[in-house]
């Protein structure tokens, strides 16, 4: 369940990444995706399914923590063979709940409008945010824990279900890995370009934002 559950989330950031990286195309191409989503009358239904998704998620793995934790208090001496930990294995706890705190900031901030900066215009918003170098900052942290948590949890996932083929499985995994950094690339490139890269090519030309 935390596998499937942890899947389908990687669905909802492929499709939040493609979507996003509209704001690349300008306010008039990100607006409009926006605009056209809130009016889709299955958004709350696919809201409701993200929030349970993330739910179930959260609660299962962190079940399955503390039955690990209980059967093996000590921890082991040493890791060998296939299952080495990784850096990512070794910090999907603390990756987690980076991500969790993450997302209540985000949701706050962009959804529901914290601060009540939030007008019709969503690019505006977005870059009114990401002016904050703290918070654009911390945007990029976050997707690397987010990197980090998807580097691990595609590999556990294939591990999950089983799936155990001399040529595929490899293939898989190196699959999951790109997923992981191709997700983390996209999400930074966000806050880097309109936080510190759009700024400063703004500051130094004279120009604004577009
Ligand atoms: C770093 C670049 C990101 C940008 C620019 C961005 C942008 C946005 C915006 C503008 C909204 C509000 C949409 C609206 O008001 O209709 C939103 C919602 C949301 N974002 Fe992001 N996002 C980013 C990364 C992420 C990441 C990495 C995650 C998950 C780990 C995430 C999860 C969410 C969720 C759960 C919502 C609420 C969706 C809903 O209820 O409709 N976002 N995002």
């Amino acid at each position: 369940m935390v596998a499937a559950a942890g899947l389908l989330l990687c669905g909802f950031l492929a499709a939040h990444l493609l979507g996003n990286l509209l704001m690349f195309a300008g306010g008039g191409a990100f607006n409009a995706y926006a605009e056209a989503l809130e009016h889709n009358p299955l958004l709350p239904l696919a809201e409701i399914g993200l929030v349970a998704l993330f739910v179930l998620h959260i609660i299962l793995s962190v079940r399955a923590t503390v039955i690990n934790r209980a059967a093996r208090p000590e921890g082991y001496r040493v890791y060998r063979g296939k299952g080495a930990r990784t850096p990512g294995s070794r910090t999907m706890a603390l990756t987690g709940t980076l991500i969790l705190v993450f997302i209540v900031v985000h949701v706050a901030t962009f959804k529901f409008d914290l601060g009540g900066l939030k007008g019709p215009d969503l690019y505006g918003h977005v870059l009114g945010w990401f002016a904050n170098p703290w918070y654009a900052a911390f945007y990029v942290l976050a997707v690397g824990g987010v990197g980090l948590h998807l580097s691990h949890g595609a590999q556990s996932a294939i591990q999950t279900f089983g799936v155990s083929h001399p040529r595929y499985t490899p293939l898989l995994k190196t699959a999951g890995l790109g997923f992981a950094f191709l997700i983390f690339l996209g999400f930074a490139s966000l806050p880097v370009y309109f936080g510190f890269v759009q700024k400063r090519q703004a500051c130094c030309t004279g120009g604004a934002h577009s």
